[in-house]
Order: structure tokens, then C-alpha cells, then sequence
């Protein structure tokens, strides 16, 4: 079993910077199973050893899963010289487990982002041989026609030659300025722009609704996230053969 220095576990969960944790340690308000610890690098077995803070045990966790509702304005990755990105919107005691974006939505798209510090399921998430069915809710400048549906049915061709995948095209209104839901199973650079602009449409709002089981809680306000329940972990997993 993996062990870990003990500041490092306390400081992971979330109970303070590296050089207050071991303060704390220093000033025996830290037990392991039972034991008063002194010292910061005694290593402990995540998950099995009882870590207590002050008495109250702290639960070790490895895994986070929390669903976004990324605003425009923000890009979606863990980082970035010029750009607000969207780690910056969680509070310190998840940034604290590391997590990242599964996948890319454009700076100007909204929605659901999973982000998580899980490299399996993220990585089966995006697997293309997985095809997990991404929808959007979509405003396009100008008139979605039935023969859009066949087209975006078939596939699309894009402006570098690329065939998309078959995809689904739902609309909602027809109009000048139209509304519809798109699921596609990829994740090419800016796709559903790309499969309206070859037909001579500009998305002019996008926002992600539901990823493979996934479905974005209306509760949440843009910029807003929450955990995961266990059911939707359990349905995630399942959907890319994890469990
Ligand atoms: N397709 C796009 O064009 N942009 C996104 O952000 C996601 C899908």
C-alpha cells in the first residue's frame, strides 16, 4: 500500500497549507490511530491509518467529482498565462485535490464541465472508441431546415475535409434566429461551430446540457458547482465500463 507523509495527507484534505499543517503537528493536535504524531514526514497509509485533527478524524478521499456550469469568459484548463480559467472558480479545499477539465468547451461556451483529479474516467470520457454523446443547446443566426437534420445525420463535412460523425439534430425553432439541441460523440476543436458553419450558420450561443448520463442541474448558476452524487458517479462509471 502507498504510503504518504502525513502533512502532505492533512494539507490534501484540506486542513491547511503545508507549514500550518505542520505547525499543528508541532503543537500535538494531530493522532495517528491513536498515537500523538511529532513529527510532519511520518508516513501514514491513506484510507487505512485514523488520522485525527483536534480529535475529529479526517476522511481520507482520493477522488473528486464536481459538476460545473462554466460561464463564458473562462477557459477550460487547469492554467493559463493571459486567461481566467475555470479551476480559479473552486474553493481551496477542492483546488487542493488537483482537478482538471474533462475535456475543452470554448471560452465563450457555457455549461456542463465535469472536472475531477480521476485519470481513468476522464480519459474513457474522451475516448473516441467510447463515443460518449455530448448534447447542446444552441442559438444559430439564421434558419435551421429539416434537410439540416439529414445532413448533420450523415455526418458533416468541415472546411479542412474532416467527416464528423453521425450526429443528432434537434429543432427547437426555426426562425431567424433559431434554437436546437445537437448530440454529438467527439470533440474536435470547436465541432458543433464547425458542422453549422459548413452549412452557412453561426452559432451564436452555445451551451453544453448533458454529458453521456450526465445532465446539467438547472439548479446551478453560471459559474456555480457542486459534487456529484454518488448515483451520478455510479452512472458515469458504468456508461464507460469503469464498474
Ligand atoms: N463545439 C464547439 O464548437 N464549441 C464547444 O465549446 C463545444 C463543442
Amino acid at each position: 500500500m502507498k504510503k504518504e507523509r502525513l502533512d502532505k495527507l492533512l494539507s490534501n484534505m484540506g486542513t491547511g497549507s503545508r507549514t500550518q499543517v505542520k505547525d499543528m503537528i508541532k503543537s500535538g493536535f494531530v493522532t495517528v490511530n491513536g498515537v500523538l504524531a511529532t513529527s510532519p514526514e511520518a508516513k501514514v497509509v491513506p484510507g487505512v491509518d485514523r488520522v485525527c485533527l483536534k480529535g475529529r478524524e479526517i476522511k481520507y478521499r482520493e477522488f473528486i467529482y464536481l459538476m460545473l456550469n462554466k460561464p463564458q469568459g473562462m477557459v477550460s484548463s487547469t492554467d493559463d498565462p493571459r486567461e481566467s480559467v475555470v479551476i480559479e472558480l473552486l474553493d481551496d479545499y477542492w483546488k487542493g485535490f488537483r482537478p482538471f477539465p474533462v475535456g475543452r468547451l470554448d471560452k465563450d461556451t457555457e455549461g456542463l464541465l465535469l472536472i475531477t483529479n480521476d485519470g481513468q474516467l476522464a480519459h474513457l470520457l474522451l475516448s473516441p472508441r467510447k463515443g460518449v454523446d455530448k448534447t447542446y443547446y444552441a442559438e444559430i443566426d439564421g434558419v435551421v431546415l429539416p434537410e439540416h437534420i439529414e445532413s448533420f445525420r450523415k455526418g458533416v463535412q468541415l472546411e479542412d475535409g474532416y467527416l464528423t460523425l453521425p450526429a443528432e439534430l434537434e429543432i427547437e425553432r426555426s426562425e431567424l434566429i433559431s434554437t436546437v439541441q445537437v448530440t454529438i460523440q467527439e470533440g474536435k476543436y470547436h465541432q458543433v461551430k464547425r458542422m453549422f458553419a459548413a452549412h452557412g450558420l453561426r452559432v451564436v450561443y452555445l451551451k453544453r446540457i448533458r454529458m453521456g448520463p450526465l445532465v446539467l442541474d438547472n439548479q446551478l448558476g453560471e459559474g456555480e458547482y457542486r459534487e456529484l452524487t454518488d448515483n451520478e458517479i455510479g452512472v458515469l462509471k458504468r456508461e464507460v465500463g469503469m464498474v
